[in-house]
């Protein structure tokens, strides 16, 4: 797959009809005018139905932040890959720091949950990424290789997508610098075969896109706070057109 550059919002538990309905007009309206990179949204599981009604026919994509590794059965509150296709989703976020941290998410999980979306046509976007500490302790490739590795172990890459996500970088305001940013994603293609658009996600910002965009390995963006605000969003997909 073509390395196209990718910007993704990532709305997290954040949301209404109203609020999503403004957001998508808004985003729609500018990519239809001028050069655009590819896009999309990931919305919490309710939208769907909204979003897949609003988005179809349009070149905003939308997708989901997160999937079951099982394909039905007695799992309360779960949704499953089947389900996301059939609301014509492309996109799943698999592995999110905070789906690891927060719902205690092991590597074995998230590959399976990774295979689950690939299985039903989806494409899986991978977040890895190392906490402050595990940064500090010098342990950083150690870290985003296990957990890339406990995915290719399972099977190929192939049309799914990477995001590097420093968990210290997440919600803080705190972005790595392009050159910080940029030593990981060349450390991370190396261990990928063809060409995977690797992600870079945390803190980006209107402000802070192009410089990051501009480094050789990074292809686009993975997008939480600054997804929520149309302009911020669409200046972040400006960036990554220019590139
Ligand atoms: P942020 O989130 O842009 O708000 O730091 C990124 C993410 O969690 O994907």
């Amino acid at each position: 797959m073509a390395r196209t550059r990718l910007v993704a919002g990532n709305w997290k538990l954040h949301g209404s009809r109203a609020a999503n309905r403004a957001l998508l007009e808004a985003i729609v309206e500018a990519m239809g005018k001028g050069a655009s990179a590819e896009c999309a949204v990931c919305v919490p599981f309710p939208y769907l139905q909204q979003v897949s009604g609003q988005l179809a026919g349009t070149a905003l994509a939308w997708g989901a932040q997160n999937v079951s590794e099982h394909a039905q059965g007695a799992y309360t509150g779960e949704v499953s890959a089947a389900m996301l296709a059939e609301f014509g989703c492309r996109y799943v976020i698999v592995g999110h720091s905070e789906r690891r941290h927060l719902y205690c998410e092991s590597d074995a999980q998230v590959a399976a949950k990774f295979a689950a979306a690939q299985g039903a046509g989806l494409v899986p976007i991978l977040c890895v990424g190392e906490t402050l500490a595990e940064r500090d302790a010098g342990i950083t490739e150690e870290v985003v290789a296990r957990q890339l590795d406990a995915v290719l172990s399972k099977g190929a890459f192939s049309s799914a997508v990477l995001a590097y996500e420093p968990v210290w970088a997440i919600g803080t305001g705190r972005t790595a610098t392009p050159q910080q940013a940029q030593a990981v994603h060349a450390f991370l293609r190396k261990r990928l075969a063809g060409e995977v658009r690797i992600l870079y996600g945390g803190s980006v910002k209107a402000g802070n896109a192009a410089a990051l965009f501009a480094m050789p390995d990074i292809d686009g963006g993975l997008i939480g706070g600054a997804s929520l605000d149309a302009r911020e969003f669409l200046a972040i997909v400006q960036a990554a057109a220019k590139g």
